[in-house]
């Protein structure tokens, strides 16, 4: 092992939440997914808009493509108040010379090298024993530090490594010099209950650990990555590791969206495992949840990952009504059925989509937005019209509309 040096307290706020993301690295990861390095850098500007914390560009080595993307990025986007520039490297000396390399230009750069630790991985993958894996982690983190003051060490399969062996390679990582631990979920096996519980034990089992961040970075293949992430927060985990739209491998990785506001709508029931009081409206993220939809849409144009429609947050159905009794609620007091503005993420407003479970009050709340003032003799029969052609489509356009009005005066 290398001579422990001293670790310095990372400067950040522990009662807020770190968002790195990594839908440049990760995300693009996904099957399909590959952009070039005009989009990447498009995607990074956005990125800085939203507000993340840490953008994790790229993984330097993979080609000269994924450096030319990381050390732009570094250049145009790290700037003195902008994000930390993140590069991968697996625990290798030329992954990590050449995400040193690539983070130069930026204000602040960090190198993020990981290495397995679960026995299958260590069977299988790396032919390698459990000290032979120590050593390494440990001697690669120090030689990442002495390029960079800002080092994170991921164990991958933290989720299915033995924990006492997990606790043994922080250690080691803390003592190299690692800043930022990351405890992945690699193949999203974890269940809330579990992770929390992991997290909760390297809190109190690891020596050193509250001199760094621990972070967490999730799959979502039991569809659990959020839910999981939430266990963490609730047991100590400063940064979370997600992507837009959840992009990434197979099932893809835990959805900034999801994360961010789940954190952000029930910012008062979190308030306490941070250490805030209860009553505090503060964010808990520095993101500005605003530039949410845009983002989503730009990241699924450039990746040609479509969003599913009743996807959380960025679905195009997650702020639409279709209902009556929905739309009638929601044209009374919009807290009847909605948990968050739609203006929260950045729509203009939320969509009272019209169809054969649409009431009376609705359709008639959209003719008047579509400029008709009828009777109420007039606006009862063009709502049985309306229910009748509601019968044989799936949605009603505002041209289906326009044109059953019309008809309806014809024939007044
Ligand atoms: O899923 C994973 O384990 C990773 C690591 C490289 C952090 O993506
Ligand atoms: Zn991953």
């Amino acid at each position: 092992m290398s001579t422990p040096v001293p670790v310095s307290e990372p400067n950040v706020d522990r009662d807020r939440v770190i968002i790195f993301d990594t839908t440049l690295r990760d995300g693009e990861q996904c099957p399909g997914a590959t952009l070039n390095v005009e989009e990447k850098l498009i995607i990074a500007r956005q990125l800085a808009q939203l507000g993340v914390d840490v953008i994790e560009a790229g993984f330097a080595i993979a080609s000269p493509g994924d450096f030319e993307a990381v050390y732009k990025i570094a250049e145009t986007v790290g700037t003195a108040d902008g994000p930390i520039i993140c590069s991968l490297a697996r625990a290798i000396k030329a992954d990590i010379k050449a995400a040193a390399e690539a983070i130069k230009p930026a204000a602040h750069g960090r190198i993020h090298t990981f290495i397995s630790t679960s026995d299958i991985h260590l069977e299988y993958q790396l032919r390698k024993s459990r000290p032979e894996v120590l050593a390494i982690a440990s001697e690669m983190v120090a030689y990442a530090k002495s390029f960079c003051d800002d080092v994170e060490f991921s164990p991958m399969d933290a989720t299915r490594t033995d924990p006492e062996y997990l606790y043994e390679v922080l250690e080691a990582a803390i003592a190299a010099g690692a800043t930022t631990l990351n405890i992945p979920d690699t193949v999203g096996y974890s269940t809330p209950e579990e992770f929390g519980a992991l997290i909760r034990g390297i809190k109190q089992n690891v020596r050193g650990i509250d001199r760094t961040i621990i972070s967490v970075h999730g799959h979502n293949d039991l569809g659990l990555a959020t839910a999981n992430f939430l266990e963490a927060v609730k047991n100590g985990a400063r940064q979370l590791e997600c992507a837009i739209n959840g992009i990434g491998e197979r099932a893809g990785n835990t959805a900034l969206e999801e994360i961010v506001m789940a954190l952000h709508v029930r910012r008062q029931y979190f308030n306490p495992f941070l250490g805030r009081p209860v009553e505090s409206v503060a964010p808990l993220t520095k993101i500005d949840t605003t530039q949410i939809h845009k983002t989503s849409r730009l990241v699924s144009k450039f990746t040609g990952m479509l969003v599913q429609a009743n996807k959380a947050i960025v679905g195009a159905n997650a702020f639409a009504h279709e209902s009556g009794i929905h739309q009638d609620g929601i044209l009374k007091n919009k807290l009847t059925y909605e948990i968050m503005d739609a203006q929260s993420i950045g729509l203009t407003e939320n969509q009272l989509v019209l169809g054969k479970h649409s009431g009376r009050h609705a359709f008639g709340a959209r003719l008047k937005e579509l400029g008709f003032a009828l009777t109420e003799l007039e606006l009862n029969s063009a709502f049985v019209r309306f229910k009748e052609v509601a019968d044989k489509k799936k949605e009603i356009t505002d041209w289906d509309l326009e044109a059953l009005v019309n008809d309806e005066i014809r024939q007044a």
